[in-house]
């Protein structure tokens, strides 16, 4: 791949909220992980953790994912068109039927949850997202299910986990992944403002 390859894959890549059924083989989701682990991290501490749930796991967590929808549907009914609105309501109660979902999780310790530890794991985030663009998939981060936290800590049994003294590990998005069944228009993007050349 050349560098214009590159520019063009990240440019490429949108969030896709309609799925088919297919499923996404385990040596596909091992690559794309595997990218994720190259990202950068505060102090090396490769401090991402990731839950890849699918099968009837992931149907039944269609039901936090409504429950999710309900914490941000009345903010999002004043901002978007009906019909977006109606699309997205139906993506949150059925994840557009991606067989796969990833939650992202950060283990932290006090002094570096802000300076490193949450950017280190969007960085392995952003990562896996375009490993996926390359490998044909579709994928769409959510951040809804920070509305049920507890109830996704307890979903995927989060206490059983052994975490170091003084450490806690906090849910910081979810992924979800599969073959693309639709082709959305690129979400316009704007530099006005965004960046700022500083010089002497
Ligand atoms: C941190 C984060 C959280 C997001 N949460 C959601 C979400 O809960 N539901 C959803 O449908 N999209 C979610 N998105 C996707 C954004 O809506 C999307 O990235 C944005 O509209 C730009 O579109 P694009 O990804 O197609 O370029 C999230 C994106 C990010 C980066």
């Amino acid at each position: 791949m050349n560098s214009a390859d590159l520019y063009r894959l990240i440019e490429s890549r949108k969030s896709i909220r309609k799925f088919k059924k297919d499923p996404v083989s385990k040596e596909i989701l091992e690559k794309v992980l595997s990218a994720a682990l190259h990202a950068p991290s505060g102090k090396n501490r490769q401090n991402w953790r990731f839950f890849v749930v699918q099968g009837k796991k992931r149907d039944e967590y269609l039901k936090y994912s409504q429950k999710s929808w309900l914490g941000i549907k009345d903010i999002l009914q004043k901002r978007l068109k009906p019909s977006l609105y109606e699309f997205t309501e139906r993506f949150f109660y059925t994840l557009g039927d991606a067989p796969v979902i990833i939650f992202c999780y950060s283990l932290n310790d006090k002094e570096e949850r802000y300076h490193t530890s949450i950017g280190s794991v969007y960085m392995a985030v952003q990562n896996l997202i375009l490993a996926a663009v390359a490998e044909g998939l579709g994928t769409c981060p959510m951040g809804a299910p920070l509305e049920i936290k507890n109830e996704v800590d307890h979903f995927l049994n989060i206490k059983s986990l052994k975490v170091p003294e003084g450490s806690e590990i906090e849910l910081l998005c979810a992924v979800v992944l599969g073959w693309p069944d639709h082709e959305p228009p690129k979400a316009a993007r704007q530099a006005e403002g965004r960046i700022t050349w500083i010089s002497e």
